[in-house]
This record gives C-alpha cells, structure tokens and sequence, in this order.
C-alpha cells in the first residue's frame, strides 16, 4: 500500500531541523567577554535551555561570582514524549552547585515552552534573557522579549535581520549585532540523528558532533564598545564617482563593501547587511531596508543587487557639514548656499 506524506509535515522538519543546534561553550565565552558590568545584581534567565545539558547555564555557573549574578534561571523544553520540561534556579547558596553537578534539576508544570504562563513568570522576575533559542520561532521569541521590555543576548541566524519587525528594532535602535558574526561562532553542536556532511561538520575531541555553518550571530539589547566606534572611511566619493553607481530607484549610491563607504558623501547611500555588524548609530542612520522610492527592491541599470541596507551618515559636527546645494545664477555665476 502506497504511503501518504503529508508535504507540510515534511517542510516544517526541514525547517526547524536547526531548533537543536546546541550552543559551544567556547562561543559564549568569546561572545560574554564584551559585556562587562552588564550582569552584576542581574538575574539571567536561559528560557530554552535544559540545564542538564545547556553550555549557557554551565557558563553562568562557573562565573556566578565573577560576573555577581543575584540570580540564574533555566527552563528547557520537554524532550520528545515528556510532558513536563526541565527548570533550574540557582542563587549560589551553599549545596546549589553540587545539586547541580549530580544533575538534581526540577521541572516544569507543562512543556517548558517559552511562551507558557510559568515561564513568563520565570521572565518577569529575570533582567537579562541570554540563550539560544529555536530558529523557527525566532521572531516570536523577540517580540516576546521586547513586549516584556527585557534585556537580551540571542543567537540568530544572520537571515533574522532581514525579518522585517527585526529590522524595525534594529533601525530604530532597539536592538543590535553583538560581537561574533558568521566564522567567528566556531560551530553548534547537533544531535545523533543530524546528518553530517561537508567540510562544514565534525566530530570535537569530546566526541560531540559540531557543525560550523558561518550563518549565525549574536543580537542583543546590551550595550558593548563596537558599537561606539566609528567605521574608518578612507575613500573619497568625489573623484571615483565611476565606483558608486546611483540606483534606477533611488537617489542614492551603490556600495558593495562597508570598508569601500566613501568619507564625503552626505546623501543616500545602499550598503550590505553586514554594514549593521559596524554600525556605530552616532556615525549613520539606518533609513530604510531594501526598496527605492518605487517600493520595489533597489536596481541598478534594472538589476538587483542583494539585499541592500540605505544608510546615510549623521553630520552633528559643525566643522563636518556637508557642503549644501550650489545654486546656479542667471548670470553664471554659482552661489554656495549654508
Ligand atoms: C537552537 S537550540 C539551542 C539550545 C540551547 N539554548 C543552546 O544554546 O544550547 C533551541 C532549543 O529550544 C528548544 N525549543 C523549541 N521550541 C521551544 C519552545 N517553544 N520553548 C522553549 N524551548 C523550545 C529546542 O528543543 C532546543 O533545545
């Protein structure tokens, strides 16, 4: 007898094959060590985390004191055919630790999920959310975030930024790239079931499975030095204006590289993505996403480049204004308006 697939059953697997990527903790050692005093009195709450087996919640463990945590809280989604999910609270009183180590952890009333009325209890009572959490839910995980106006430091794929209500949040600077982007996050580690392939996956010296996929990053509510510090532009618009095309749909030019943003441009500029990982706010404003005055995606000479950021830079220093519009007189003279 023919078996029936349902297609969409199917699709969602595909799709959410990457919810169990599980986090190295040399990752979050690299990514933590940019956030300094962020965490001192603060409780931490790892909302998709099993603390059995999270690297987020040993990490929180073992720098409880150094980093002065008041509080840790974890909650894991229920492994396949439970009902009930993981929760750990950790204040760093006496026994907590050796609890810990003989793997005593409690559990949930229900799943565990994120989104469940105990876990929402648990994310009032926390200041900083720092975890992982499932790709396909995301957007959902950050609106539930910043609904309940809570601090976080999330690892997404870098496509998230391209979401649109993540984009917003980033424009308007409510959110922003943390340090490690794409390379720089060495690998996840997934479970037995995942297929190995490519020169992308291998087995670590511990024997846990890693696959690197050079599509991830950090986002975050925390404030960190990167962002303060301007991109240095060290090349000129005027003089190579044969290497910023202007769009079909924009009055604007064409970049390609971060590091090619020419220093004497004032106008509308299209950059790529990875502009936001060098985004200082005091240097450009983000301006829109993507689209010309036409509403369609930006073009040049009618082709598309990929997906382009509009940025423009912020002139506040009056020794760096930007020279205004030169106004033709009838008798051919230009005059130089301020
Ligand atoms: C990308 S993995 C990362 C796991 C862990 N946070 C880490 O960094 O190692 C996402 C985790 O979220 C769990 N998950 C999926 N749906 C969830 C939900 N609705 N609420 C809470 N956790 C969920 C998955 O089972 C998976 O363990």
């Amino acid at each position: 007898m023919a078996r029936v697939i349902d297609r969409s059953l199917l699709t969602e697997a595909k799709k959410n094959k990457n919810d169990e990527f599980y986090t190295q903790y040399a990752d979050i050692e690299a990514e933590l060590q940019h956030y300094g005093n962020h965490f001192r009195d603060k409780v931490v709450y790892c909302n998709t985390d099993n603390p059995l087996v999270s690297n987020f919640v040993r990490y929180f463990i073992d720098n409880f004191e150094s980093l002065g945590l008041k509080k840790l809280i974890a909650t894991g989604y229920a492994l396949d055919g439970e009902s009930r999910g993981t929760r750990l609270i950790y204040t760093g009183a006496a026994g907590e630790k050796e609890a810990f180590e003989a793997g005593k952890v409690d559990h949930t009333e229900g799943e565990g999920d994120f989104r469940s009325g105990e876990c929402i209890t648990l994310l009032k009572e926390a200041d900083i959310v720092v975890t992982n959490p499932p790709y396909s839910l995301l957007r959902e995980f950050v609106s539930y975030m910043t609904s309940y106006e809570k601090d976080f430091l999330i690892i997404a794929t870098v496509n998230a930024i391209t979401y649109k209500d993540i984009f917003k949040l980033i424009q308007d600077g409510k959110i922003w790239l943390g340090v490690g982007l794409g390379r720089a996050i060495s690998g996840f580690i997934v479970p037995e079931h995942y297929e190995l392939y490519g020169t992308e996956a291998r087995i670590n010296e511990r024997g846990e499975r890693i696959v690197s996929t050079n599509n991830s990053l950090w986002l975050t509510t925390l404030d960190i030095e990167k962002r303060h510090r301007d991109i240095p532009l060290v090349n000129t618009y005027v003089g190579n204006e044969d290497k910023y095309p202007r769009y079909d749909n924009l009055d604007g030019i064409n970049v390609d590289k971060t590091q090619n943003i020419p220093s004497d441009y004032y106008g509308l500029i299209g950059v790529p993505i990875t502009f936001l990982h060098k985004h200082n706010p005091q240097q450009f404003d983000i301006i829109r996403f993507r689209k010309g005055d036409d509403g369609k995606d930006l073009r040049i000479n009618g082709k598309s480049p990929y997906f382009r950021i509009v940025i423009r830079r912020v002139v506040d220093n009056p020794s760096e204004q930007p020279p205004s519009e030169d106004v033709a007189l009838p008798n051919g003279q230009t005059l130089m308006v301020y």
